[in-house]
């Protein structure tokens, strides 16, 4: 079966609207925090964005060798020309990397995406990052999630997210789980200056078939 289109929201596929949206929510914080306390990126790892969007996350990282796809050839052709000297962008759909020719990758970045992605789709590309991994590498994600515990007013900005696959830590961990040895979840309300709630998932030891 085909993949399903990604939904998308008119002016937010204009990326420097994207990326001021995402800064007035805070969005650089988050990023900032997510690769302080769990990517913790190294200077001369390889880095493999998933869904890279503008590049955004690219100022904030060390001297990696970077690789970022996107299936938008706007946010492509954005992240080029912001951060085309510190890494390479590339179009491609993370729901069907299986035979693209990528290399090994250290650690693998994937922000805000599996929440755009149904079940199987998301597997995939768990799957795909298993396999691009270099020996004692990790597949890092961070995404919107559902919490009993979620601020109430969180609801309000989940109802608009573009992703319609907003899950429990549960929900995403499963997805990961048959990929990985190891899968650790951790879910936060505290990362964004507005009421929200994120999962981030820590995945190592991929098992391949
Ligand atoms: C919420 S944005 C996050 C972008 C970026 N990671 C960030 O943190 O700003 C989700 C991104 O996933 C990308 N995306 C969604 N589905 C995709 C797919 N199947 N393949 C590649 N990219 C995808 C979208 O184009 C968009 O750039």
């Amino acid at each position: 079966m085909s993949p399903q289109p990604v939904r998308t929201r008119g002016w937010l596929d204009i990326a420097p609207v994207y990326s001021l949206i995402q800064n007035l929510l805070g969005a650089k914080a988050v990023r900032r925090r997510f690769l302080d306390d769990y990517v913790r990126p190294v200077p001369g790892e390889r880095v493999l964005d998933l869904g890279c969007g503008p590049g955004d996350i690219v100022g904030l990282l060390p001297a990696v060798h970077y690789v970022g796809l996107d299936l938008s050839p706007r946010y492509v052709r954005a992240a080029r020309r912001r951060y085309g000297s510190h890494g390479r962008f590339q179009q491609a759909d993370v729901r069907t990397l299986a035979g693209e020719e990528l290399g090994r990758f250290d650690v693998i970045l994937s922000v805000g995406v599996m929440h755009h992605l149904g079940d199987d789709e998301a597997s995939q590309m768990a799957a795909a990052a298993a396999g691009l991994l270099a020996p004692g590498g990790r597949f890092v994600t961070l995404d919107p999630g559902r919490s009993p515990e979620a601020p109430r007013a969180a609801g309000w900005l989940l109802a608009r997210d573009r992703g319609h696959m907003i899950r429990t830590a549960d929900g995403y961990r499963r997805l990961a789980a048959p990929h990985f040895g190891s899968v650790n979840s951790q879910v936060h309300h505290d990362l964004a200056r507005v009421p929200y709630t994120h999962v981030v998932l820590i995945c190592s030891e991929p098992t391949l078939p």
